[in-house]
């Protein structure tokens, strides 16, 4: 279509609702539209750089299982948010962003579309869980510059390691709840490789506390904290690869017959084990580590308790 085509289309567009009275269903609004609101990608069978982005999960029009890629040029067509951060505890300073919104990615790949729950998995197993309801708080967005510059020109991490291919901050993070003592926690992974869609209470069936006393303040309390932090990098016995190498099956029995060890752990895992990795969370306070041994303890059967 020519400049002058879609610049009449737009203005009919813009026009026609207040003549008609709603929004006309196959109106050249749609076409007028189409460049900015709709992602037409091409999902890639074969990965062509180590920059691209591992795509996997329910993708719309696809077989299940199926993983594909998008180039970071893809990634770069889509609609891009450019805005200033400060408070992201990935950065030094103030930092230009440029990226892709998580919401644009669920509607435009998800089975689900905008319910669809968005993992973002690391090159070591860290992962981070984006909900539809996290997407609407927080509006996170996968980073493609960052102060103008590709990858090969970000900072490095706190313990120096390159933070692409990808990562994953948002415009202004405020935290949205509290539970117990702990704020809602922002999720903000670098060295991202893959990003899946999922069906959001499929995806959480196997960590939803079990026993009959699952809707206890305190056991629902502990699941909340557990996904937003232990989540990362513990998991189901159903995940393949996890970054602490623990299932929730272990972390429940451990929680279950070594109430004091599992809080000196979780408070201060480096007092305990000089090489631990885990980071610690020395402001959980009883009630929130109570909250944790409780939802944990739902995972285990009543005689190994
Ligand atoms: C950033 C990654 C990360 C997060 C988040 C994390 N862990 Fe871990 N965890 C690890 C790793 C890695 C290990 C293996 C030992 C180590 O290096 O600390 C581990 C080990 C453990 C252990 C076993 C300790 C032992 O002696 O065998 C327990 C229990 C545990 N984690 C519980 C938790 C709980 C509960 C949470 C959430 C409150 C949590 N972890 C959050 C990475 C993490």
């Amino acid at each position: 279509m020519s400049r002058y085509l879609a610049a009449v289309a737009f203005c009919i567009c813009a026009i026609l609702p207040f003549f008609r009275g709603g929004a006309p269903k196959a109106s050249p609004s749609k076409r007028a539209e189409a460049p900015q609101n709709s992602l037409k990608l091409v999902l890639r069978a074969q990965r062509s750089s180590p920059s691209d982005l591992e795509i996997s999960g329910n993708l719309a029009g696809q077989p299940s299982g199926a993983k594909y890629y998008l180039s970071r040029d893809d990634l770069l067509r889509l609609h891009q948010v450019n805005f200033s951060v400060s408070g992201d505890p990935n950065f030094s300073g103030p930092t230009k962003v440029k990226g892709v919104e998580l919401a644009s990615l669920a509607r435009a790949l998800a089975v689900e579309g905008e319910k669809a729950l968005i993992v973002a998995v690391c090159d070591d197993w860290y992962r981070a869980y984006y909900s539809q309801q996290y997407r609407q708080l927080h509006q996170p967005v996968l980073v493609l510059e960052l102060d103008g510059q590709p990858p090969e020109g970000w900072p490095k991490s706190k313990n120096g390691l390159a933070m692409g291919p990808y990562l994953i901050t948002h415009p202004n993070f405020v935290p949205s709840s509290k539970t117990l003592s702990q704020e809602e926690e922002a999720q903000v992974p670098w060295g991202v490789i893959r990003l899946e869609f999922h069906d959001e209470q499929t995806e959480f069936t196997p960590i939803s506390p079990r026993s009959r006393n699952a809707a206890d303040a305190a056991v629902q309390s502990g699941y909340t904290v557990a996904r937003q932090n232990c989540l990362r990098c513990h998991g189901p016995e159903s995940q393949e690869h996890l970054k602490g190498k623990l299932t929730w099956d272990g972390i429940a029995l451990f929680a279950s017959q070594a109430p004091q060890n599992f809080a000196a752990y979780v408070r201060n895992p480096k007092a305990l084990s000089k090489e631990a990795q885990m980071p610690g969370n020395p402001n959980y306070d009883d009630a929130t580590i109570a909250a944790l041994i409780a939802y944990f303890r739902t995972f285990v059967s009543p005689a190994q308790r």
